[in-house]
């Protein structure tokens, strides 16, 4: 998978290199072009906000720099897919971000997000791409950031990590959170008794169907608790 992501704040995506991820991109497997919105920025101060017309509080950011950019990016890929590439808006505004999104999203072969910050774009760059090709207003929750830098992180990660070969057992994806519409049951390791509390006695009894049961179990009245939202009416 390709991805680009325009900013004004480039080293957010220097945690990209750690850890899974950093392994799957120096292996291939995931590309990543980070790209300064203020390079499209032209006047002295590379500005690329100004005031909301209309009034009202805050700043709103310029559609000239994100056009250039934009279109920059577009240029440049080979993109042979009949699909143009996604492009991507973090926003509270939009549809909001889950697994079986993460999992559609895999399958994409060029995502291009774009970080937006202060009140937010103007809405022409929106309407422009969104007539040209394909794009998304994704939501990470019913709160507020001061930028979508942060939510673009979360969503390379959620997606990354579903993408063929980076994350090693593949298994290891099937039985977690959000996958099987539960939330995951709780896990454990040695020893068997640390400051006196002890590993559940059903997970040391070696019983692979009394121990699958256990597990079922708790992630149901986990999911029950927690998130009841999550259960069928
Ligand atoms: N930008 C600001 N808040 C956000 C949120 N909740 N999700 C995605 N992008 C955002």
């Amino acid at each position: 998978m390709r991805t680009d992501i325009v900013t004004i704040f480039p080293s957010y995506f220097d945690t990209l290199e750690l850890s899974l991820l950093g392994k799957a991109k120096s292996r291939g497997l995931l590309e990543i072009h980070v790209h300064d919105l203020r390079d499209a920025a032209h006047d002295r101060h590379r500005t690329v906000d100004d005031t909301p017309t209309g009034g009202g509080a805050g700043m709103v950011m310029k559609p000239e720099p994100w056009g250039e950019m934009l279109d920059g990016i577009l240029d440049s890929a080979d993109d042979t897919d009949e699909q143009p590439p996604l492009i991507i808006f973090p926003s509270p505004a939009g549809e909001v971000f889950t697994q079986a999104m993460a999992r559609e999203l895999a399958e994409e072969p060029h995502l291009i997000f774009g970080c937006g910050r202060y009140e937010g774009i103007d809405q022409r760059v929106f309407d422009e791409y969104a007539d040209r090709g394909r794009v998304r207003l994704i939501s990470m929750g019913d709160y507020v950031l001061t930028g979508g830098e942060v939510a673009v992180l979360a969503m390379i990660e959620a997606i990354g990590r579903l993408l063929p070969g980076v994350v090693g057992n593949p298994e290891s994806l099937v039985e977690e959170s959000h996958e099987q519409g539960l939330l995951e049951y709780p896990s454990y390791t040695k020893p068997a008794k640390w400051r006196g509390r002890e590993v559940p006695a059903e997970l040391l009894s070696g019983n692979h169907a009394a121990i699958a049961q256990w597990r079922h179990e708790q992630a149901l009245e986990r999911t029950k608790r927690v998130r009841p939202d999550l259960l069928p009416g």
